[in-house]
């Protein structure tokens, strides 16, 4: 037997209908609602848009991607995110007005080579949305609450969005110069990746789980003190929005997220219960990414979802209750009710139910079995009475009552009695 490779779980029943596509149904639902559309790209890139766009000196770029050469010498890369693609796609498409906003969603895989833990995986799922093309804080916020109201809708507790600004190109330099010079000076207590972040990206440092480390990170000046006038009436916009939306936050002043193109606005949403992984969400603002990647100054704000740590919340949410009984069972008695079991399940499905039928050459008896195992809510039997009195004889798999309905009827009457219950 061949086994799967490490870090990329298979996704299947019954966690794929009752966890993945209600989770992905729900946003694209919502995301269409806030005029978002979506976006296919590729799932490997050049290799160079990733190194530009998330930046050469993050652990993405130099330990995480999947890089290799194809056939033609070129690099390619596994996207690790969905960003920098989103971005190629908008730059390529070449018609959009600067000043007009584009809204794009994305849901699919991403590749990261991680020591794969619980909630961190090397194939993991995302539902990204970038809004590329307006810097106004009002793009910010509406960003925001797409995740608040997705969070809400699908019943998360225990849900905390963290907020951060970062500044931009005119005082991103100077709190990253502030922040260097005073841990310059603690460099003995810092640990050897610390020392190379020092030199290469020292906001990382904020990020680092050793305790010493967050230990020096503690009294290093605040990036609020060094924003630029225009940076900070953006944020106070910001906040001032969610606060009107109602939606709450947490300052988090450490928040310095892992892609080097962000500028202001920072944001997380973490989630209880998940343990060391427990970011849900992560996303910011990216004014310089456009430019970076090849196009005209274009500002940018969007996010991502870990799929896969939504669907860890929602298990744990799920009732420890028997599921909800669905769907009809078309079992056959004799050779005639085998014969009109096809026509059968073919108008219920038509008719929009969940439909199975007898297709392992079952008894009667295992047929019953099988319907109630797989959690079916009727069970439709079909002999020769049936079939040559017209009427189906249909037991009701929860409350064991057992009726005759007229095959004509058999439809209107399972959709009329289930309330929508059996199409689902
Ligand atoms: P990110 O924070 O790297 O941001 O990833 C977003 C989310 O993806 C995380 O909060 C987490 O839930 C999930 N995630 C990341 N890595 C893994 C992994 N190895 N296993 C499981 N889940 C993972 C981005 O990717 C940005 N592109 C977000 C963004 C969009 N910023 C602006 N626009």
């Amino acid at each position: 037997m061949i086994h799967g490779v490490r870090g990329a779980p298979d996704i299947g029943p019954p966690d794929s209908k009752r966890l993945w596509q209600r989770l992905e149904r729900g946003a694209r639902e919502l995301l269409e609602r806030y005029d978002y559309a979506e976006i296919r790209t590729p799932v490997f890139e050049r290799t160079e848009l990733f190194v530009r766009g998330i930046g050469e000196g993050t652990d993405i770029v130099e330990k995480e991607m999947y890089t290799f050469q194809d056939k033609g010498g070129e690099s390619l890369t596994l996207r690790p995110e969905g960003t920098a693609p989103a971005v190629r796609w908008y730059l390529e498409q070449g018609r959009f007005e600067p000043g007009s906003l584009v809204k794009v969603y994305y849901i699919g895989p991403m590749f990261r080579h991680e020591r794969p833990q619980a909630g961190r995986f090397r194939q993991f799922h995302q539902i990204g949305a970038e809004a590329i093309g307006v810097a106004a804080p009002e793009v910010d916020a509406e960003v925001i609450q797409i995740l608040a109201d997705l969070f809400g809708a699908l019943g998360l507790r225990d849900v905390a969005l963290h907020l951060n600004t970062i500044g931009d190109a005119v005082c991103r330099p100077v709190i990253r110069e502030r922040f260097a010079a005073y841990m310059r000076e603690r460099k003995d207590e810092l640990c050897a990746d610390c020392h190379v972040r020092l030199e290469k990206n020292p906001l990382r440092i904020m990020d680092c789980k050793n305790p010493r480390c967050q230990a020096a990170v503690a009294g290093a000046p605040k990036a609020a003190e060094s924003l630029c006038e225009p940076c900070r009436a953006h944020f106070g916009r910001v906040r001032e929005l969610l606060d009107l939306l109602g939606v709450p936050y947490a300052l988090n002043d450490r928040l310095v997220r892992g892609l080097d193109y962000y500028t202001r606005t920072t944001f997380e949403f973490t989630a209880a219960g998940l343990g060391a992984q427990n970011a849900i969400a992560g996303g910011g603002r990216y004014d310089g990414l456009i430019e970076t990647l090849g196009g005209a100054p274009t500002p940018g704000i969007g996010f991502a979802i870990g799929m896969e740590r939504v669907v860890l919340c929602l298990k744990a949410l799920e009732p420890k209750a028997e599921a909800v009984r669905d769907g009809v069972y078309v079992a056959n008695a004799d050779a005639a009710g085998a014969l009109r079991a096809p026509l059968v399940a073919r108008d219920l499905r038509r008719a929009g139910s969940r439909t199975a039928m007898n297709l392992e050459g079952r008894s009667l008896k295992g047929q019953l079995r099988q319907a109630n195992g797989d959690g079916f809510r009727y069970c439709v039997i079909l002999g020769e009475r049936e079939v040559q009195g017209g009427q189906a004889t249909v037991r009701d798999l929860e409350s064991g009552e057992q009726v005759g309905v007229p095959l004509a009827e058999l439809c209107a009457w399972i959709a009329g009695r289930a309330g929508g219950a059996a199409g689902r």
